[in-house]
């Protein structure tokens, strides 16, 4: 992997930076910098280095046209405030504006250009459209350092193609990313346990086909938790259910079986009357969730304490942690606890934990947990499960 040591010397040189900006909103508000903070040591690295530092990145997934909600103009004062120094913001990515601003940057000077994904050759499944795009964001510069590690799983304009136009390396946290994961897929320390969250079973599949032939323990969670229960004969009520999944999940169940991988359901659920913050609940057993109060309306919302005090357990005594995914509807204080209690065992063992993605992350924060609290947080929700499903990551196979 190229580093930024093989860019030379960056003097008075214009470095456009991918970081993965991609920061939660609420109402404007930034309401989880994690990313922003994350950005920071590349770009105070090249600061020092005397380089024009030109900022890219994407906020949400608008299609190609100016979303005023996208903009990335709150990440470039809040950027500002973190790097103790002026960031400028440009109205659009590529056109005269940001032209002009690039060419007024003095050494050190820092500008961050609007949401790349106002443009539609960004995202373009065309190869010409892309490289068309990436070639005007290519002209601004004369170098390109890779930072985004959240979009190194995307084939697009300003993670891969731009990467073969310009000299390019990979920056600080994507070389720090990577060290992590490799950690985890190379020689992470028995026993092992991957902590599996998140609403639907089928954004996991690779991921959970792949680790079950390497961990020790898989703890399920999440509304995922009731595809595996129906899996295994049990009613789930109003509960998320995939149904076109149930037969992949019982070969999960029987691959685990037979590999003497232990795959942890859990053993008490939190139903509640509906999808609300003050919905009435109820703990019940998990293969009783039809017997609530609340019938064949109950939806299950959390996992229950028995399942988190179990899941913690198994954290506890685990060498190796990777955790990808809400327990519950952590957003919901009463459908918190099982998020919680996983993310303190987490905190509390003494093994090596690493905390995947961007919802997972910024779940820990929300829960009032601080970053150091974790052997490492990754900036990378699907960069983060891709990698750990053995993929290639197109924006890493750019920078080999
Ligand atoms: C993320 O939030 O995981 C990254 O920013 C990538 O975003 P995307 O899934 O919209 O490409």
């Amino acid at each position: 992997m190229r580093t930024i040591e093989s860019l030379g010397q960056l003097r008075g040189r214009t470095v456009i930076v991918r970081c993965d900006l991609n920061v939660p909103l609420a109402d404007g508000v930034i309401t989880d910098d994690g990313r922003i903070r994350a950005s920071l040591t590349t770009i105070r690295e090249l600061r020092e280095a005397g380089a024009k530092i030109v900022l890219i990145s994407h906020l949400g997934r608008p299609q190609g046209e100016p979303e005023e909600r996208f903009s990335l103009r709150p990440v470039s004062v809040r950027m500002g405030e973190l790097l103790g120094a002026p960031v400028s913001f440009v109205e659009e990515t590529v056109g005269e504006a940001a032209t002009a601003a690039v060419s007024a940057l003095g050494e050190g000077d820092v500008v961050l250009l609007e949401n790349l994904r106002f443009n539609a050759g960004e995202t373009s499944k065309d190869d010409d459209a892309r490289r068309a795009f990436a070639q005007r964001l290519a002209d601004l510069g004369d170098a390109f350092v890779s930072d985004g590690f959240g979009v190194v799983h995307r084939r697009q304009a300003s993670v891969t193609d731009l990467a073969q136009l310009l000299p390019s390396a990979a920056g600080r946290l994507v070389a720090g990313e990577l060290e992590v994961l490799r950690r985890l897929t190379e020689e992470a320390e028995r026993p092992y346990a991957v902590v599996l969250g998140g609403s639907k079973v089928s954004d996991k599949l690779g991921v959970i086909s792949h680790l079950i032939e390497r961990v020790d323990t898989l703890l399920i969670g999440g509304g995922m938790v009731f595809t595996f229960l129906a899996a295994q004969g049990h009613g789930v009520a109003a509960s998320l259910l995939e149904q076109d999944q149930l037969d992949t999940v019982r070969g999960y169940l029987e691959t685990a079986e037979q590999r003497g991988v232990r795959i942890v359901l859990p053993t008490d659920i939190v139903v509640a009357e509906a999808f609300a913050a003050d919905a009435a609940h109820e703990v019940v057993p998990a293969d009783a969730i039809e017997s609530s109060a609340f019938g064949a309306a109950g939806i299950g919302l959390d996992i229950g304490p028995d399942s988190a005090a179990a899941f913690a357990q198994v954290i506890a005594e685990s060498k190796t942690v990777f955790w990808n995914g809400p327990m519950g509807v952590f957003e919901m204080d009463a459908f918190a606890g099982g998020t919680r209690a996983v993310a303190r065992a987490l905190t509390e063992t003494s093994g090596f934990t690493v905390v995947g993605g961007g919802d997972s992350a910024a779940a820990v924060r929300a829960l009032g947990f601080a970053d150091d609290q974790f052997g490492h947080i990754s900036t990378g929700g699907g960069a983060s499960l891709e990698f750990l499903e053995g993929k290639t990551l197109p924006g890493l196979e750019v920078l080999a």
